[in-house]
């Protein structure tokens, strides 16, 4: 039915105003609970999830240069680790892990989750332990569709959240909604990622997770642009479905999109701002650099582009 009517409005109407009004119906149709928690569990879960944790990495390399370059590396031996438990026992229980809004589904996930319940935790108190003692000015930070503060409940555990000048924003009212409950002194804004209303340089990073893949290829292009426009210093962009071809392949799903991203298209578009584009194909770097050959996603890809 959705996609009957995407396939419609699309046909009567083509372009970015009704890509906008798909998307914030399709994000806004979904049930807050779910909502809250269908990003945070399983492979998505942000202790555990190694983009999750690049992007923690990031704000703290802004933050504090390289001095804790030896605890990162420990967090990602740590999520390999853990992630391995959890292939392992999805496999011995016959589970699919993903992210899943019906809640029989997430239920299964929490319950392969529940085989690592003792340890997720073990770098929240490291970090928090390590933070603690510090001081210093913090870095302001503008997420584009932060959900239902998905990565900032970990800023939060893991003691980066003091460090932050932070502004969240997403399309999508329920998500706003679940992240002002969950941290009323925070902002977390119902906005656009195509176009903030925020100045020009107003923030020193903005981050985006999972989100480039869901726009029409032209709006996706236009929330780069507006990254760019809105970073003083740096952009740390997640994506999960990016692959190695020429050109983006566009992917409409009913209400909203699945494209699969060409790698070189976004790392030639963020050359134009930025002087130094560092890209993680996130498989065949934990393969390299840490001799893990079974990450969930061979199409997750982390990108850090900065001006300095
Ligand atoms: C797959 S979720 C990712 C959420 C979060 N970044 C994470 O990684 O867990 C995509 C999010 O993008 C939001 N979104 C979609 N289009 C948007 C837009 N144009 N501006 C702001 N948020 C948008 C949706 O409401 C949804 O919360």
């Amino acid at each position: 039915m959705l996609g009957g009517v995407a396939r419609v409005m699309r046909a009567v109407r083509p372009g970015p105003a009704t890509e906008e009004r798909l998307l914030r119906w399709s994000w806004s149709s979904r049930d807050a609970g779910s909502l809250d928690e269908y990003l945070v569990v399983g492979w998505q879960n942000p202790r555990i999830n190694v983009q999750s944790i690049l992007v923690r990495h990031a704000l703290v390399r802004r933050l504090f240069g390289s001095e804790f370059e030896d605890l990162m590396h420990a967090e990602i031996d740590f999520a390999i680790e853990l992630n391995e438990v959890l292939r392992l026992e999805s496999a011995r229980r016959n589970v699919r892990m993903g992210a899943f809004l019906d809640p029989e589904r997430r239920a299964e996930i929490r319950d392969v989750s529940s085989v690592i319940a003792d340890r997720e935790a073990d770098f929240e108190e490291r970090w928090r332990a390590t933070l603690a003692s510090r001081s210093g000015p913090k870095v302001s930070v503008i997420e584009f569709a932060c959900g239902s503060a998905n990565d900032y409940r970990a800023f939060a555990d893991y003691g980066l959240a003091p460090f932050l000048d932070y502004l969240g924003i997403d399309l999508n009212p329920k998500n706003v909604a679940n992240a002002r409950r969950r941290f009323p002194a925070v902002r977390f804004e119902i906005g656009n990622a195509m176009d903030t209303k925020q100045a020009d340089r107003s923030f020193d990073v903005a981050i985006a997770s999972d989100l480039f893949e869901h726009l029409p290829i032209p709006v996706a292009a236009q929330v780069l642009a507006e990254a760019a426009r809105v970073a003083r210093h740096a952009v740390v962009l997640s994506f999960f479905n990016m692959a190695e071809v020429p050109e983006h392949d566009d992917r409409p799903v009913a209400a909203y999109h699945w494209n699969l991203l060409s790698r070189a298209r976004y790392e030639e578009a963020l050359r134009r701002s930025f002087t130094n584009v560092s890209v993680t194909p996130i498989a065949d770097w934990l393969q390299r650099e840490f001799g893990y050959k079974h990450s969930y996603n061979r199409s997750a890809y982390t990108f850090v582009a900065q001006r300095d």
